[in-house]
């Protein structure tokens, strides 16, 4: 490293990341620092793809290095990072391998069709869209909805000779539903510690490859499938969907409490379904209230990650297979779930950086009897 070099590289202690807390340096971000007869390049890594913070970091780079005597010009040069790991940082007893997943991120709340699935489709693409390796986990075992909102319903996935299932591959994401292991139309009716197994299965014997991010999309409740897949894995955090009105927000208190008593870190609240704007006079109208999400995400100490329109064409691409964020990208819903996306993006790294997680609890053996 030049003379000049190391003396940018000293000055860039002086930028900060504002989420960690730290500088761009020891937080390991600087990744080099090259010169050539005055000309700097600093090379950046961020611990996500999806990572909100690069116009702040290359502002600040430049500013910083431009100051430094004998520079000329600076150009800053960000290499595709992975997302940082949380699993095996948190100590679940008896946890499942995770093998190469980096981080569980489950998409939850206490109520049914506040748009989970919705939300869990749209977050998927979006943290695709952003750079980073992700797969999509249908956990809602009486209801799954994944298959008809990527459009693979009818297909089955590949199990291999080892008896492996391999997800399916849908506008770039690798899918996984219970709906595409059972025939169409048949209920389920499966007891606690069926459901148990079912989700290790999902984990152990699927290959998912080596996703960034394997966003889990829960059933509605605080039942069994959330209490297994707390006991199941590390997750990094749950992301809190919730519509606005009073009769939501009570059920996801209940969810966000059941997280936190099994010690996953609440990543944020949702609040979908914010408002409709008509699209005839662009009136806008709080069908089901208004900022009900964010007062929630402020009294349960968590961030509020965003909100989303009610617009029917976020129904219409979720029942023709192609959510808004692929089929529509130009609207206002697309663009809130990509504002959504970076947040929980930036969000998961502080909670891997900082592990801001408390222990868990002894694991409670899973609910239910053994006879189905
Ligand atoms: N922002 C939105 N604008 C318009 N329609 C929406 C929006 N979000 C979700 N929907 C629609 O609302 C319905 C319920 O959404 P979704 O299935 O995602 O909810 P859910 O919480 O997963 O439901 P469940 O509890 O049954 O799993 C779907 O038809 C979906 O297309
Ligand atoms: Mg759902």
């Amino acid at each position: 490293m030049s003379g000049l070099a190391a003396l940018v590289t000293d000055a860039l202690r002086s930028v900060r990341d504002p989420e960690l807390r730290n500088d761009l340096v020891t937080l390991e971000i600087v990744k080099g620092v090259e010169e050539r007869g005055g000309a700097v390049t600093v090379v950046l890594e961020t611990t996500t793809p999806a990572c909100p913070l690069k116009g702040v970091f290359e502002a600040g780079v430049k500013e910083a290095a431009g100051k430094v005597p004998g520079v000329k010009s600076v150009a800053v040069r960000f290499l595709a990072g992975r997302a940082a790991s949380r699993t095996g940082t948190l100590r679940v007893p008896n946890a499942v391998r995770l093998g190469s997943i980096r981080n569980v991120i489950a998409v939850a709340s206490g109520k049914g069709g506040v748009g989970k699935s919705t939300v869990a489709a749209n977050l998927a693409l979006a943290l695709r869209d952003e750079g980073a390796k992700v797969a999509l986990m249908d956990a809602d075992i009486y209801g799954p909805s994944q298959p008809l909102m990527f459009g693979v319903k009818g297909r089955s996935p590949e199990v291999t000779a080892d008896n492996r299932i391999r997800p399916l591959e849908a506008h770039g994401i690798g899918l996984l539903s219970i709906g595409l292991l059972v025939e169409e139309g048949r209920s389920v009716v499966w007891r606690g510690p069926m459901i148990h197994k079912a989700l290790e299965q999902f984990f152990t014997d699927c290959l998912w490859g080596d996703p960034d991010y394997l966003v889990v999309d829960l059933p509605p409740g605080t039942g069994d499938a959330q209490l297994s897949l707390s006991q199941l894995v590390p997750m990094t955090g749950a992301v809190m969907v919730t519509t606005p009105q009073e009769v939501s927000l009570i059920d996801v208190r209940k969810g966000v409490d059941m997280f936190r008593r099994t010690r996953v870190p609440i990543l944020g609240v949702v609040e979908n379904m914010s408002t409709f704007v008509c699209p005839c006079c662009r009136t806008e109208t709080a069908i089901f209230d208004r900022g009900g999400g964010e007062r929630a995400a402020v009294e349960w100490g968590v961030p509020f990650l965003g909100g989303v329109p009610i617009d029917p064409s976020v129904r219409a691409a979720g029942d023709a297979g192609v959510p808004v964020v692929a089929s529509h990208p130009e609207s206002p819903a697309a663009e809130a779930f990509r504002r959504i996306a970076r947040a929980v993006a930036c969000r998961v790294s502080v909670e891997v950086l900082t592990g801001t997680a408390p222990e868990p609890e002894p694991a409670a053996p899973p609910r239910g009897g053994f006879e189905v």
